[in-house]
């Protein structure tokens, strides 16, 4: 555990959570919200709600940009922001946060500007099967734009990753391969992947490591020193903060090397027709005003969560998984697609002559919001042979109940569907 608040923690009580999330008192067709979405998007606490407004309602303004009081005020509010989660991932230093709009800008980043700095002709880029599609399309543009081969780590009928054929293509690469970007956690399965014995393995060939860490941080103590890895992304939304706004972690050496990737205001040094120098870190990565009160939001979020024992909080949702689990599996014709030994509370699944945008339907009427389609992992899909499952994604807030209630109600849809 790495948060830096070291103050004991009060037991796991999930109705005292459940009341700090507003949204949980909605109905959805007159009946009890049952949110299991949290994988596409987390509900928000009234606390995060209520520091993104505050920043709104009394010291709105830019950063960085004037001597103004509020100007500062906001300044030291998203500054203050960036300490509370270079602390929170253990990150050196906390000019290796940067904030970008979410998991899918720090991949794009990650893979704009260190395909201008690694890549030519012949070198390869690793990712692995079970990738959300903002790990693998911006790998493709910029395999493309500079002749370089994306190859892909297969993954086994359990949905982990095939650590023999990962530590092969690795260590055959000779120096043909430059990158290894990996998620930590995967959307559509819930596999946690073992990272860490990889990233060992890539950074003794001096290949550059990133991670897509979107469904890592909500659920785990995520220490980036720990892991060694180059790069890590991840969203606000996510883990109880804001859209729009996210972070990719990057260790400073690498920083320093990395060319910007969008340009404009707050990025620059000085600026002439001929020729522009780049602001330090993290603000040579930071184009244009950024999303300030999403920062001010995301700071809270983790303020908030390092109330709590994440520990607890994770076998919680590990819980509610294997309950799901085991009462869906007595379903007829269910499959649980993904069933890793190491997962976070997510569970996909695929029920014979059921379609999914069917039970997910049926589901709404019943107030449960589950995920259904292909979780943008469609070459995942692809692997299992299916075109989507139901995807019931947990968190802290959700209670054995609300996974009572959903199969109650799945088995209540495949009677009026088969
Ligand atoms: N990537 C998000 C999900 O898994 C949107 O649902």
């Amino acid at each position: 555990m790495t948060n830096s608040i070291s103050a004991v923690k009060p037991a796991f009580d999930v109705e005292e959570i459940r009341a700090q999330f507003p949204i949980l008192k909605e109905l959805v067709h007159g009946k009890p919200l049952v949110y299991f979405d949290n994988a596409a998007t987390s509900q928000k606490p009234r606390r995060v709600i209520k520091a993104e407004s505050a920043y709104y309602a009394k010291i709105n303004a830019n950063v960085h940009r004037g001597v103004h009081t509020l100007s500062t005020l906001a300044t030291d509010a998203q500054e203050a922001a960036r300490e509370i989660i270079r602390a929170h991932i253990n990150a050196k230093h906390v000019h290796e946060v940067i904030f970008t709009a979410g998991t899918t800008a720090s991949m794009n980043l990650a893979a704009n500007s260190l395909g201008q700095l690694l890549l030519k002709p012949g070198d390869e880029v690793l990712i692995s099967g079970m990738e959300h599609h903002a790990n693998i399309v911006p790998w493709q543009l910029v395999c493309e734009r500079y002749g370089a081969t994306l190859k892909v780590i297969p993954i086994t009928d359990t949905g982990e990753l095939d650590i023999a054929a990962a530590e092969q293509m690795i260590d055959s690469s000779a120096d043909r391969l430059k990158i290894l970007s990996l998620t930590h956690v995967s959307n559509t399965l819930g596999t946690i992947n073992p990272v860490k014995q990889l990233i060992a393995d890539a950074k003794k060939r001096g290949i550059v490591t990133v991670l897509d860490g979107a469904q890592a941080v909500p659920h785990m103590a995520v220490d980036v020193q720990d892991l060694g890895c180059d790069l890590y992304a991840f969203s606000g939304h996510k883990m109880y903060a804001p859209t729009g706004i996210g972070v990719l972690y990057g260790r400073e050496e690498l920083l320093e090397q990395m060319p910007p990737w969008q340009g404009g205001g707050e990025m620059i040094d000085q600026v002439t027709f001929e020729k522009t120098t780049f602001a330090k870190l993290p603000f040579k990565f930071e184009a244009g005003t950024p999303h300030i009160a999403g920062i001010i939001g995301l700071g809270e979020a983790f303020r908030w969560m390092q109330d709590y024992d994440l520990e607890a909080m994770a076998a919680h949702e590990h819980a509610l998984q294997e309950h799901a689990t085991k009462e869906l599996l007595a379903i007829e014709g269910l499959r649980i697609i993904g069933t890793a030994k190491e997962k976070v509370g997510v569970i996909s699944f695929v029920i014979d002559g059921v379609h999914h945008y069917d039970l997910g339907t049926l589901l709404d009427q019943q107030g449960i919001a589950v995920r259904t389609g292909h979780h943008c992992t469609q070459p995942l899909m692809d692997h299992f042979g299916i075109s989507g499952t139901t995807r019931a994604s947990f968190a802290p807030f959700n209670t054995t109940a609300e996974v009572d209630a959903m199969v109650a109600a799945t088995k209540k849809a495949v009677k009026m569907l088969r």
